[in-house]
């Protein structure tokens, strides 16, 4: 032990002090196995000149270091009844993440919004005209069934809405087309994010609640190819062309013709028959499609003939089941953290 051992470990908790907390600074220093009490230990077998020399040093430093502590223990106190330990560090708050599901539905706006379309958003609790008559699907058409329904009580309606139908929650985002296009003239590009809710049995491809992203576009001269070049843009810059798409006839009452778009089925590819995710078809449908239907047009009060245009509805979590390789659509409301710690 010399001199400048002594005076080290002072130097040492002079910073200590300011960034140590006050209980891990006395363990250290002055504590029963701090380093003071190492240096007097070793103080027991020295000869009688060193003992002479360094003595009176040890103790100043016994007494430095104690003052040090007791002073910044004080300073705790000062104006506080009791005692308060801020030097102590706090638990780490641990930082959420958002769900896949709105990660990709914020991509898709700004993918979509790149492209010129404006977004819009609509009522989730939605009313019987709007979900169903005004796209061109009268009570008792069989196309309904296609949307099974959760309806509120016969007596509860929309307010300012009352001669629309009974409620219900929107079973799609389609219903703001024609709430937009009652109040607006082509041409007009426009997106509709939102959240979706279907009355049936969930299995790894169906859940109740989901998300949609509706898109309509109209002008006077809109075809088909406008939305292939749309749709084809849009998948490349959210898949960078690592997953093989394909568009099919599909049927819609409110388009015409109808069609839907499927990517490859990521699981299976297609090799087992039993495929929770494509039934062994190879492929996944992402997305409803097609040519506005004109029946449409004459119920927004459009003049007839002059306005064409295509409107799709995106599953969102479908893209994002795609995108991130889940193969089951309940994990995105599971609120399980394994799950939802993966996309940080
Ligand atoms: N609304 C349809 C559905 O939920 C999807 C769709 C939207 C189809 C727009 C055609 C046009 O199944």
């Amino acid at each position: 032990m010399k001199k400048e051992d002594i005076k080290a470990v002072i130097n040492e908790a002079k910073t200590d002090i300011n960034s140590l907390d006050l209980e891990s600074f006395r363990v250290k220093y002055i504590g029963r196995k701090g380093l003071i009490s190492d240096f007097f230990s070793e103080f027991k077998n020295l000869s009688i000149e060193d003992k002479k020399e360094l003595g009176p040093i040890l103790n100043e430093a016994k007494t430095e270091l104690n003052d040090l502590y007791i002073k910044a223990k004080e300073s705790c106190t000062k104006d506080k009844k009791d005692f308060f330990d801020y030097t102590l560090k706090g638990n780490k708050i641990e930082v959420g993440s958002l769900n896949p599901a709105t990660i990709v539905l914020r991509e898709l706006c700004s993918v979509f919004k790149e492209l010129g379309f404006q977004i819009i958003e609509g009522p989730e609790i939605e009313n019987e005209y709007y979900n169903f008559d005004a796209l061109n699907i009268p009570k008792d058409h069989p196309a309904r069934d296609l949307w099974d329904t959760f309806w509120f009580p016969d007596n509860l309606k929309l307010i300012g809405e009352k001669d629309k139908g009974r409620c219900l929650l929107r079973t799609h985002t389609s219903p703001v087309q024609m709430r937009f296009m009652e109040k607006n003239l082509p041409p007009f590009n426009v997106i509709v994010p939102g959240r979706t809710f279907r009355y049936e049995a969930t299995d790894a491809r169906h859940e109740f609640q989901f998300h949609q992203l509706e898109g309509l576009m109209v002008s006077e001269n809109i075809n088909l190819s406008n939305f292939k070049i749309i749709i084809k843009e849009a998948m490349q810059k959210i898949f960078k062309g690592t997953r093989k798409m394909r568009f099919l006839p599909s049927y819609f009452p409110f388009v015409s013709p109808g069609l839907q778009v499927d990517i490859e089925c990521f699981k299976c590819r297609g090799k087992d028959k039993k495929c929770p995710l494509c039934s062994g078809s190879g492929w996944i449908e992402v997305l409803g499609a097609g040519m506005v239907h004109p029946k449409l047009f004459e119920i927004a009060g459009y003049p007839k003939g002059k306005y064409q245009g295509f409107a799709f509805g995106i599953g969102v979590e479908r893209f994002a089941m795609v995108k991130y390789l889940i193969d089951d659509t309940r994990l995105f409301n599971s609120t399980d953290l394994r799950f939802l710690k993966q996309f940080k």
